[in-house]
């Protein structure tokens, strides 16, 4: 018996199909896998006064010089700093709520995403789609365009 004939005795749809497959190789179903930026681990998160996070990047520095850019977004220690397609800054935890994976930035969904089972998350923090449990901590930020340097913080 050939394997369409097969697979067609067995009663499944294309949908079906795609489902099983799905669950036996996910990485398969899961996107392209593109290279995570650098993580930069300079200057330290934590204000060592309050033990609160509370840093500052200098834009200007290369290592930083992607949050120049629109859509550009970098790891610093734990966090996950972007500037929206907008021009915004956004700067949550780099980890998954759901088993820790590093989360990415998407440009064009204009949103975070988990690789590796696809819980999508909101600018922030809320998750949009599962199977992440809880949002993702969110970061303050406050940014001068005349000196073009960053703070991120908790308030
Ligand atoms: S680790 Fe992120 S969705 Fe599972």
């Amino acid at each position: 018996m050939k394997r369409s004939e097969f697979i067609r005795s067995l009663g499944l749809g294309s949908g079906a199909l795609m489902a099983i497959y799905c669950m036996g190789a996910l990485s398969s179903c899961a996107k392209e896998d593109t290279p995570l930026p650098a993580t930069n681990t300079n200057p330290p998160i934590i204000n060592p006064n309050s033990g609160k996070v509370d840093f500052t990047l200098d834009l200007t520095q290369a290592t930083n010089k992607v949050l120049t850019t629109e859509g550009g977004y970098l790891y610093n220690d734990t966090i996950l700093i972007a500037r929206t397609k907008l021009g915004n800054f956004v700067a949550l935890s780099k980890f998954c709520t759901h088993e820790g994976t590093t989360v990415v930035y998407q440009k064009d969904s204009d949103d975070v995403y988990c690789p590796n089972h696809g819980s999508t998350y909101a600018l922030t923090g809320k998750v949009i789609k599962s199977p992440a449990p809880a949002p993702l901590k969110q970061y303050q930020t406050e940014y001068n365009s005349t000196s073009l340097k960053l703070r991120v913080f908790e308030s």
